[in-house]
């Protein structure tokens, strides 16, 4: 059975950095307040560019690390949940702004769990020996559905795109994942999509992002030391076997008392959230492209974990 070896990463990031101490010229806030609760100091907004375009540059970046030409990418996966359009897919569109004229395009949705998902299912297609290669790409404009006047989301949030390509191999890749969700709680963390008038009734839904902080923050800190113990149990790796943990950027508390909840030196864990904020599906993606410009991926064990509204939450154990 073939394995799916990473090959390429890239991100891009838009044009447009906002610090805290811009937002505190716009609304009722301040550098100490957002950097001591979250570790973030900056965010990067998309003014002039759309999600799709993001994702094409971060999936061409990554195309060009892995020496791979869009015309012979076969499967393209979007995980995201602030694309411009509710149909077509941004994968589609992602596929036309690349030329990647073969590729099974689609989205998938899993909030910020959605790259790890993503990840999950191109390395079914490609165990399978269905497709040779695929692009899985984390990519969100969320400035756009942010509610601008709640303080307490909106300075969280930023805009961005990850990409990685995979590649069917024989020897090191995605060694295994567990996905889950918990949809009976979904009403932490939800954004609805826009209402619509019609002749039978009338409903104006907001595509606003909606948070109990609070709850978010302790799902995040008891389900992700589970599954990553899962994963590891069952591959008979111990935690002094990873090299690095690289969670979703949500928070740099969360990493903190996950690291110390698991016992495992915060030194092992990559954070970039200061520069960024939470991305969503892209934050693991940008993360892992700044390892790998960094040279911190060659010949390392890695485990990446996600968790957001769903709830989903999930994580995969990569050898590079
Ligand atoms: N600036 C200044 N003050 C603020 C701000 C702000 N931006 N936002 C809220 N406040 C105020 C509140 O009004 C409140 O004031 P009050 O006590 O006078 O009412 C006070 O700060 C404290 O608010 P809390 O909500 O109690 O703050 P808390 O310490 O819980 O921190 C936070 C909030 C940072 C959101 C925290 O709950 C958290 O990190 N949760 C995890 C959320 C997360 O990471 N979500 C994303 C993961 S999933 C995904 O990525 C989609």
């Amino acid at each position: 059975m073939k394995i799916a070896k990473i090959s390429g990463i890239g991100h891009y990031v838009p044009e447009l950095k906002v610090s805290n101490n811009d937002l505190s010229k716009l609304m009722d806030t301040n550098d100490e307040w957002i950097y001591s609760r979250t570790g973030i100091r900056n965010r990067y907004i998309a003014v002039s560019e759309t999600s799709y375009e993001m994702a094409g540059f971060a999936a061409l970046r990554a195309l060009e690390k892995a020496g791979l030409d869009p015309i012979d990418v076969d499967l393209i996966i979007v995980a995201t949940f602030s694309g411009e359009y509710a149909t077509p897919s941004m994968a589609c569109l992602v596929q036309k702004a690349i030329g990647a004229v073969k590729a099974m395009s689609f989205d998938l949705n899993a909030a910020c769990s959605g790259f790890v998902y993503g990840i999950d299912v191109a390395d079914q297609f490609i165990k399978t020996g269905k497709y040779k290669n695929a692009l899985v790409i984390g990519s969100e404009k969320l400035s756009q559905i942010l509610d601008w006047e709640d303080r307490s989301t909106c300075v969280l949030f930023g805009d961005g795109a990850g990409a990685v390509v995979l590649e069917a191999g024989d020897d090191v890749g995605i060694i295994d994942s567990v996905n889950y969700a918990i949809g009976e709680a979904y009403e932490c963390l939800y954004a609805k999509n826009v209402g619509n008038k019609t002749p039978f009734y009338e409903e104006q839904n907001e595509h606003k992002l909606m948070m109990n902080g609070q709850d978010v923050f302790q799902f995040a800190c008891k389900k992700v030391p589970e599954i990553l113990y899962e994963v590891m149990e069952k591959n008979q790796v111990n935690q002094e076997d990873v090299d690095y943990f690289v969670l979703h950027q949500a928070n740099v508390r969360i990493v903190t008392k996950i690291a110390k909840r698991m016992k495992i030196s915060i030194d092992k864990f990559y954070v970039n959230m200061e520069a960024y904020g939470n991305t969503s599906a892209a934050s693991i993606p940008i993360a892992l492209s700044e390892m790998s410009e960094k040279n911190m991926l060659i010949g390392k064990k890695v485990l990446i974990a996600g968790f957001g509204a769903g709830l989903t939450y999930g994580c995969s154990l990569i050898q590079f």
